[in-house]
């Protein structure tokens, strides 16, 4: 359903300091599967996520959802379909410090402009869902950090995305806390949705629930294998 072409990522094109963090990549990511990139650091996994979920455009080749082209695509109509298909759970969480639990869950939804009430009960629906709504209103600073984990998984799953993007998602967390975020993903998987995740961590990649773990290395895929 996605599908990446000889994508290439230049950093600071044309400068002395270019760099290419991905090199001719092609990749196609199939609804419903689990795709797990894995590499050391630097070998180019979180530009790649971001290329994936349309937040970079490639220097260099094509992206693809569902055959329709998104590479050339202007701004306005990539962010749109970006809100639309993508969630995304970055590493630390990027949860905005001072706001409460329910308005970072519902800050990427705010661009959709849709009724608040509406809204605000999509995000209890969700909050319920990752078992915090205890903690609506509860600033995100003063969480645990399972909680601020379920918080940003809330976040990204608002929109209703087809497909989820978590960067490192269990880096710094303990084996408890991973184990619960693997349950989170594989209920998410169960029902359909597309989850595309780095991480250098064998807890991750020899997941049961992972299809496919694909080997970057300098910005090159130089592995692929199917999952446990
Ligand atoms: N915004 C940036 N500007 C310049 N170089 C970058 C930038 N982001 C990443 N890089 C470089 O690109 C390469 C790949 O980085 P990254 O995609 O973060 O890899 P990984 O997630 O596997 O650690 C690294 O050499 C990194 O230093
Ligand atoms: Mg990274």
């Amino acid at each position: 359903m996605l599908e990446l072409s000889q994508v290439t990522k230049l950093y600071n094109e044309g400068q002395p300091g270019e760099l290419a963090a991905v090199r001719e990549v092609s990749l196609s990511i199939a609804t419903g599967q689990v795709t797990v990139l894995e590499g050391p650091s630097g070998s180019g996994k979180t530009t790649l996520l971001t290329i994936v979920g349309c937040l970079t455009r490639p220097t260099q080749g094509r992206v693809a959802l569902h055959g329709q082209p998104l590479s050339g695509l202007p701004e306005q109509h990539l962010a749109r379909v970006r809100r639309q298909t993508f969630g995304f759970a970055f590493q630390r969480f990027n949860l905005i410090a001072g706001l409460s639990v329910l308005h970072n869950v519902m800050l990427p939804a705010y661009p959709l402009a849709q009724p608040h009430p509406q809204l605000l009960a999509r995000a209890r629906d969700v909050l319920a869902e990752l078992k915090i709504a205890h903690r609506e209103a509860t600033r995100v600073e003063l969480l645990s950090g399972g909680e601020m984990q379920r918080t940003a998984i809330a976040r990204a799953l608002i929109n209703d995305p087809a497909i989820l993007i978590a960067d490192e998602p269990t880096a710094n967390l303990d084996a408890a806390l991973t184990l619960q975020f693997l349950d989170i993903m594989a209920t998410l998987k169960a029902r359909g949705k597309t989850i595309v995740m780095s991480s250098h961590d064998p807890r991750i990649t020899r997941a049961a629930l992972v299809d496919r773990v694909v080997t970057l290395a300098d910005g090159r895929i130089v592995a692929e294998a199917a999952g446990a």
